[in-house]
């Protein structure tokens, strides 16, 4: 099995330093434009294997494509993250060049690669990739849902002082900071609804910190989050290598799911060694499915943004 990271910034890092910790791979290639930056990152992450036991080979290049050829999965990072008081939209422009490009130079050496794109705005670049690679709509996977829902997950934990392991909690819709749909209705300790644990007011405060999570963090670091984006990364990697079967939300394709058709969106899926392998339909309210269709216009209107400043 083999892996690569395109991106050795701070995501494209914490997703290889948190695959190999898991030796589910023999080889991770660490790609950057960057000259000298990922073999460095690559040679650093080596000196780990001792010490946190693992034998997986991590290779560094700088833009050298064949040196990732026969990748099972890569996982693309690429492209600038944001600063505070940006949106993830408004990196449009330069990501989709980018984004468009490391998947084209991808498949000249990886054919059957399955993609996970973190690539900010995550939603329209994981369109974006399906559109201009063309490969089969499961191979390509959007890692945003993974992340909100963790993120959701830790602040239930806060306001229950539980064990986020024992929560059941997704977020679904776009990973934008409007977008994304925190599923307060179907979020459960180990079985019980949390509506039932929680008033009303501090749901509604987990639900808004939970989809601010990202932007708290931009704020506070001066530039967007890497550990818990390169754990969702990984939670994914693992998931289609382990051929897990795992229920994850991610962005995939939908042609006619959740009534939607030609958009990449967050729903929950199946993910296994084929990539996504299964779109699973929940049953939303009423409130729920009018959240999700402003959340698809929206990307939409972001995706419409791919001819004009792509
Ligand atoms: C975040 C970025 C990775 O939400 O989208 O932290």
């Amino acid at each position: 099995m083999k892996i690569t990271v395109v991106g050795a910034g701070a995501v494209g890092a914490s997703v290889a330093d948190d695959i190999i910790r898991k030796e589910i791979c023999e080889e991770l290639v660490l790609l950057d434009i960057k000259e000298g930056f990922s073999e460095g990152k690559a040679l650093d992450l080596t000196q780990t294997a001792s010490l946190l036991g693992f034998d997986t080979k991590v290779v560094g290049s700088t833009n050298d494509y064949s040196k990732t050829a026969n990748s099972n999965v890569v996982v693309v990072t690429s492209g600038i993250p944001r600063k505070p008081g940006m949106t993830r939209e408004e990196l449009i422009g330069i990501n989709a060049g980018i984004v468009k490009n490391v998947c084209e130079n991808i498949l000249k050496y990886s054919k059957d690669a399955i993609f996970v794109i973190i690539s900010n705005p995550m939603d329209t670049m994981t369109y974006l990739a399906l559109k201009s690679t063309g490969i089969p709509k499961n191979r390509i996977i959007g890692m945003g849902g993974t992340l909100d829902s963790a993120r959701f997950k830790t602040y239930l934990s806060l306001a229950l002082n539980c064990s986020q392991g024992d929560l059941q909690a997704m977020v679904i819709g776009g990973h934008g900071d409007t977008t994304m749909i925190p599923l307060v209705s179907k979020a459960t300790l180990q079985g019980v609804p949390v509506s039932k644990l929680l008033s009303k007011e501090t749901l509604d405060k987990v639900a808004a910190d939970t989809m601010v999570g990202g932007a708290t963090l931009t704020a506070l670091l001066g530039t967007s989050a890497w550990y818990a984006p390169g754990a969702a990364g990984m939670a994914l990697v693992e998931s289609i290598v382990r051929d897990e079967k795992k229920i994850h939300p991610c962005c995939v394709y939908l042609e006619g799911e959740y009534g939607q058709k030609d958009i990449c969106i967050g729903v929950p899926v199946v993910i296994g060694k084929n990539g996504w392998e299964k779109i699973i339909e929940l049953e939303l309210n009423s409130d729920e499915q009018e959240l999700f269709q402003k959340s698809v216009d929206a990307v939409r209107n972001m995706n419409a943004l791919l001819q004009t400043q792509a």
